[in-house]
């Protein structure tokens, strides 16, 4: 029997023709309900749930190959619960999410939006030395909470900038500290030291709402807060309350807690700079998730480790 494979269909275009060789592939639609049958893969988006509910569907599934480096939104307890491996794509994205990244730290520190939108609004009167005057990275310090490949790629990009580096991670990097003389620091310690504060860490029960009211209080009044990571790691109502009272003094957001609602409040605020969740958005990356989910579809069904595997947690 011909095994069959779902995988999703914004991926087509980027793949092979025949992605998984010997395999029927079975193109998911964003809005179409996850199918039970007899699949043996699946290569979801980070926006569908994979859980108990969607696994007891199926029943000879052998690996859910994420096109993302977060798995957030698959139940990895419950796959390895039923003997799934649970795989993502980690090393292919990190230069392009580290790149939107310090678009996002000098996007907000530079004002770029509000200048784009007074130019909109036919509202420019000509140069004026007081306009939107802005943060300097040289000098500044950056604070990386999640000192991971993404957030020590942002690092070594804002050393290039001449910004002084301090970041939190369980453990520590001792490389990253002698590459770029980055500190490490709790994170209370972190936020009161940082002119900008951006946010890498995965979305898991122990980060959710980690920037908080509490965390926001410990801030370095005006700071700004960069968030390319996961939106519910931030406690959204607190960085809006935050912003409004100027203690945050602007917010660079790719990632929000409930895509696509972005809450009104900060599309209207105008130290806000956001985007539609864009940090891996190039051709060349995109291509490589899913290559790379792919790869490990195949190594999985033939009995080969997978490339990139994901321990549960
Ligand atoms: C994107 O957010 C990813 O997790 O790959």
């Amino acid at each position: 029997m011909t095994e069959s494979v779902c995988v999703a269909a914004e991926l087509e275009d980027l793949l092979d023709p025949e992605p998984v060789p010997g395999c029927r592939i079975e193109w998911l639609d964003a809005g179409a309900a996850t199918p039970a049958g007899p699949h043996v893969a699946i290569v979801p988006l980070l926006s569908r749930r994979i859980g108990e509910a969607e696994l007891a569907g199926l029943p000879r599934l052998r690996i859910v190959a994420n096109c993302a480096v977060g798995v957030d939104n698959v139940d990895l307890a419950a796959c390895a619960g039923c003997g799934v491996v649970v795989t993502n794509t980690p090393d292919v994205l990190t230069d392009a999410t580290a790149d939107l990244t310090m678009a996002l730290i000098l996007a907000v520190a530079r004002r770029l939006g509000e200048g784009q939108r007074l130019i909109e609004r036919g509202a420019w009167q000509g140069w004026d030395p007081r306009l939107l005057l802005g943060l300097e990275l040289r000098g500044a310090t950056l604070g990386i909470v999640g000192a991971g490949r993404i957030g020590r790629a942002v690092g070594r990009r804002a050393v290039a900038f001449g910004m002084r580096l301090c970041y939190t991670d369980g453990t520590a990097q001792s490389d990253f500290e002698l590459e770029t003389g980055a500190l490490r620091l709790a994170l209370d310690e972190l936020l009161a030291r940082s002119d900008v504060v951006t946010l890498h860490l995965p979305s898991t029960p122990e980060t959710r709402g980690v920037i908080g009211r509490r965390a926001l209080a410990a801030i370095r009044p005006g700071a700004l807060l960069i968030n390319t990571a996961r939106g519910d790691i931030v406690d959204e109502p607190a960085v809006i309350a935050a912003l409004e009272e100027g203690r945050l003094g602007g917010v660079g957001l790719d990632v929000f807690a409930r895509e696509p609602d972005v809450p009104a409040a900060l599309v209207r605020h105008p130290r806000a700079v956001l985007l539609p969740h864009l940090g891996s958005a190039t051709t060349r990356t995109r291509r490589a998730m899913a290559a790379l989910a792919v790869r490990n579809v195949i190594a999985v069904l033939a009995g080969e480790p997978p490339v990139t595997p994901v321990a549960p947690r």
